[in-house]
């Protein structure tokens, strides 16, 4: 195996494993020789991803977490230092979108659920993942091109992925010292079931919604589940040591504008 692509042994946490990007990067790391420990609300989901990937001789322990909780963000890094010694990858995953609607229409319920799930998600994750780091480790989480610029009709997910973007480069200036490097991808719309499902695409046409999600993008399309988590492998490689506190835009250009 290329020694860039090569996770023999790493121990790689990941959240929001039942579907879309988590549950690609779980099959990515794990045929590359990552033991993991993967984790999503959706219990029977997870477990169904599990038993797939084990089928495939991957190493693993899957369970329900939900990450707006502290305990469950805690019980997943004991699993990992439990079953498998140790935790070297973090990736910060699990994330959920609003419904869309105007700035001013938007409530406050909306606002707290976004920042419960998609922001406390990912500082619970990190809070105790990094001392379980013991003197190296990576952390990638999933903000969004909403972490990086306004976007409309989504406020409260893109105030939420801004908190991301802010946690991430302050863990990264923080713990540089300690050998943790923590990064952001920051993708365009792609379709995984969060943007293909009903919330997202209620006519449930694709070929419809990427045409119109898609015109404001330089390549007119939308990404594709396969291209974002080639990119997460890129951050994780074993070979990326000197990237940190970065935000990946992967979004076929639009933030080139
Ligand atoms: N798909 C996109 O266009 C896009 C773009 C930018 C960022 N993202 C981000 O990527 C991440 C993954 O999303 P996806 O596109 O794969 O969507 P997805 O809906 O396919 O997967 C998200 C997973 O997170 C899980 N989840 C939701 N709430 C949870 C909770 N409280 N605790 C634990 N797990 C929970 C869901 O059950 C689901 O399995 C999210 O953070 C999302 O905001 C997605």
């Amino acid at each position: 195996m290329d020694s860039l692509l090569d996770f023999t042994g790493k121990v790689a946490l990941i959240t929001g494993a039942a579907s879309g990007f988590g549950e690609l990067l779980a099959a990515e790391l794990g045929t590359r020789g990552a033991k993991l420990v993967i984790s999503d609300i959706n219990a029977e989901g997870v477990a169904k991803v599990g038993e797939a990937l084990k089928a495939k001789g991957i190493e693993l322990v899957a369970s329900a977490c939900d990450v707006s909780k502290e305990s469950d963000c805690q019980a997943q890094v004991d699993l990992a230092v439990k079953t498998f010694g140790g935790l070297d990858i973090a990736v910060n995953n699990a994330g959920i979108a609003p419904a869309q609607m105007s700035l001013v229409d938007t409530t406050e319920a909306m606002m707290d659920q976004q920042f419960n799930v998609n922001v406390k998600g990912v500082f619970f994750g990190m809070k105790h993942q990094i001392p379980a780091m013991q003197e190296a480790g990576i952390i990638l989480n999933v903000a969004s091109m909403a972490g990086l610029g306004g976007a409309p009709k989504v406020t409260s997910y893109a105030a939420a992925k801004h908190a991301v973007v802010g946690l991430t480069k302050t863990a990264a200036v923080e713990y540089a010292r300690k050998g943790i490097r923590v990064n952001a991808i920051c993708p365009f719309f792609t379709l995984t079931p969060m943007v293909t499902g009903n919330n997202m695409n209620p006519g449930g046409n694709v070929e419809e919604l990427e045409a119109f999600l898609g015109r404001g993008s330089p390549m007119k399309r939308l990404g594709r589940p396969q291209e974002i988590v080639n990119v997460m492998l890129m951050t994780l490689s074993p070979g990326n040591t000197y990237m940190n506190g970065q935000t990946i835009a992967i979004d076929g250009g639009v933030s080139a504008f």
